[in-house]
């Protein structure tokens, strides 16, 4: 695991961005996992400069959804499909053909995670994943507790994701709470995993992430054990603690 602290939100969307294109580069028919949530939405600005100004190509990647509301439809406004498509898929140039969806929708939520979970392994693993840190240290949606070897499944949020999901939809009642999130086991085998990590509000996650026991009370705690992870920190995440 490589820590990288960046002075401010602006650099470490365009640090993550940097890495993540040099990635593609090396190998543009990856397969990628991108999160939503509002801290990579910097990054996937800079992608998209990226694309524009550089001509940085996208359109060769394969895309997995990381997680999705149950019950939500891909049309609703709370739709992770949608807001992933608008904020990575459609500005990098990718075709939705190159996108497999997690339909949180699907009629047999069981029988979807299980194929869901077969098409990864037909594509051989996720390339690079991108990932948010929740405050409770979920990855996804895998909410404490979660075990490493936890697959793709139907999981009920937590109330503290059920808070800090709110703030995307205008308040707690909106915020389904229960919702399908792609396997801790398709993450932690990841070849590549960027985490990208801002604000004050996840100092002590990001701590207890990088040095704290290794747990299932902590999922994210377990990239400790990848070699292959770097953490992109904004200033006000890292806090006062000695420079990595
Ligand atoms: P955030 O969400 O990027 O909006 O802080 C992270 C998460 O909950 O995984």
């Amino acid at each position: 695991m490589r820590v990288i602290v960046a002075d401010n939100y602006e650099k470490l969307s365009a640090l993550a961005a940097a890495e993540f294109a040099a990635a593609v580069g090396a190998n543009p028919r990856a397969t990628v996992m991108p999160a939503t949530g509002n801290t990579p939405m910097g990054m996937y600005q800079e992608l998209a400069k990226l694309r524009e100004n550089d001509g940085t190509d996208f359109t060769g990647l394969t895309v997995f959804q990381l997680d999705a509301y149950r019950d939500i439809g891909r049309d609703d406004f709370r739709s992770l499909y949608g807001w992933m498509m608008r904020s990575f898929v459609e500005p990098l140039g990718i075709p939705e053909q190159a996108v497999v969806r997690l339909a949180g929708d699907a009629i047999d939520p069981e029988l979807e995670c299980a194929s869901f979970e077969q098409r990864v392994h037909e594509a051989g693993g996720i390339d690079i994943t991108i990932l948010g840190l929740g405050p409770n240290g979920h990855l996804g949606f895998n909410e404490p507790p979660s075990l490493p070897d936890a697959p793709t499944r139907r999981v009920p949020l937590t109330p503290e994701s059920l808070v800090s999901n709110s703030v995307y939809w205008g308040g707690e009642e909106q915020v389904p709470t229960e919702a399908l999130t792609a396997g801790m086991t398709i993450l932690l085998a990841a070849k590549q995993v960027l985490l990208v990590v801002s604000g004050e509000s996840k100092q002590g996650i990001l701590a207890r992430t990088l040095d704290g026991p290794i747990a299932p009370g902590n999922p994210a705690s377990y990239l400790q054990q990848l070699p292959n992870v770097i953490v992109f920190a904004d200033r006000a995440a890292w806090g006062d603690r000695a420079l990595p």
